[in-house]
């Protein structure tokens, strides 16, 4: 037998070490305070920060709309825009840090943000292992509501999927580590007050928008303690919304329901542990055009970020089609700000110019190559649209 005591020895301190950090995460989470009143600000302060890839093209179109629609605001001193520019991969690699120090105070100075899509570094594709952009300021100003909301009017489907967004693989997974040169492991992460939080925010969401049913979804058959705990904090939650419906299922089995035009309409609220959400969440936006028409909030305490569901498309800008994209992931993100931030009309009135644009008028189609329109084409659609609606 091999003696491993060298190897345990060293996988133990790494572990106590992660388990450090997140007990001090969930100090941080017990001091914290209640959300931002916007209202209650002299100035709402939005950065635009591109991204890479197909990030600042997306962007761009978004950040147009949205100033258009909060222009008296502006005007007024009310709402500012900054551009925050140093996202690109070359210059986090060049940094060596998932957000470059001077990026991370820009961001922290704001109170939304609208960020376009960032190229995350996977083992193996030649670049430096940092942490993904989007996980780190996401664990960074603690935003731990991913709000994904996907819409098929015709066929009925109205779902909102709420995902966990600072625990589960995510906590740490950068984390992981090879005990020996055969075994390697990851941690999956689950805290009492991470998931009370998420819960809360999913079944008030719930109430106030009349929806009657919240599914939870896990694989706590196998995965028994963490996902185990994650439910029944959920169902402590639940207990204080009689008035709907808590259902269970497993993250497999809900990927086969979503497929099915029978059963799929019925749902309404998913409330998942990270990993889930980002699977799943990829899939539902499938049925509505793709993950490029579908945007999400990142809601935490003080901060919220605005962004789309998807990756930089590298592919895209390889292969020339970049100023193809289809800025509706970051145009619903901009929907989701306004509302947040307290202008849920003009949230209303973007949606509905949105909704006129991809599903019922149609003039214009994004196909992501030059058989469609390009991005800009699309946001001029789009504010014309808006224009007709004022
Ligand atoms: C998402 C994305 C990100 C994630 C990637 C880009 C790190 O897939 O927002 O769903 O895994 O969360
Ligand atoms: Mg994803």
């Amino acid at each position: 037998m091999i003696d491993y005591t060298k190897n345990l020895d060293e996988a133990c301190a790494k572990f106590r070490k992660i388990l450090e950090g997140q007990l001090k995460r969930v100090e941080d989470m017990k001091a914290q305070g209640d959300f931002t009143d916007y209202a209650a600000l002299e100035t709402i302060k939005i950065g635009v920060c591109g991204g890479d890839g197909i990030g600042p093209i997306i962007t761009k179109e978004a950040a147009r709309v949205l100033k258009f629609m909060l222009s008296d605001l502006v005007d007024s001193g009310k709402v500012t825009f900054i551009d925050i520019d140093g996202l690109t991969i070359e210059n986090r690699i060049a940094c060596g840090k998932a957000i470059p120090d001077d990026v991370m105070a820009e961001l922290k100075s704001c109170d939304v943000i609208l960020k376009g899509p960032t190229t995350t570094p996977q083992k193996g594709d030649g670049m430096p292992n940092i942490e993904s952009a989007n996980v780190a300021m996401r664990k960074a100003l603690d935003l731990f509501a991913n709000i994904r909301p996907v819409k098929v009017p015709e066929e009925g489907i109205n779902w909102c999927i709420f995902r966990e967004n600072t625990e589960g693989g995510y906590a740490v997974g950068s984390s992981g580590f090879n005990v020996t040169e055969d075994l390697a492991v990851d941690f999956t992460v689950t805290t009492k007050q991470g998931s009370d939080r998420i819960a809360r925010i999913a079944y008030d969401y719930a109430r106030k928008n009349g929806r009657t049913r919240v599914s939870l979804v896990t694989k706590a058959n196998i995965i028994k303690t963490t996902d185990g705990n994650f439910l029944e904090d959920c169902h402590k939650v639940a207990a204080l919304y009689p008035e709907i419906t808590t259902d269970e299922w497993y993250a497999d089995i809900m990927t086969a329901k979503l497929v099915d035009p029978k059963r799929r309409k019925d749902f309404q609220v998913l409330l998942l542990p990270n990993l889930y959400g980002d699977i799943i969440s990829d899939e539902a936006a499938e049925f509505q055009g793709g993950v490029g028409t579908a945007g999400c909030a990142n809601i935490g305490k003080k901060y919220a970020m605005f962004e789309a569901i998807h990756g930089s498309a590298p592919r895209m800008v390889r292969e020339g089609r970049a100023i193809y994209a289809d800025p509706c992931s970051m145009l619903r993100a901009s929907v989701m700000l306004l509302s947040h931030i307290g202008y849920q009309d003009r949230a209303d009135k973007l949606e509905r110019a949105l909704d006129i644009c991809t599903f019922e008028e149609k003039k214009l189609a994004i196909t992501g190559r030059d058989t469609g329109a390009t991005c800009e084409e699309f946001g001029n659609y789009v504010m014309e649209t808006l224009r007709s609606l004022i």
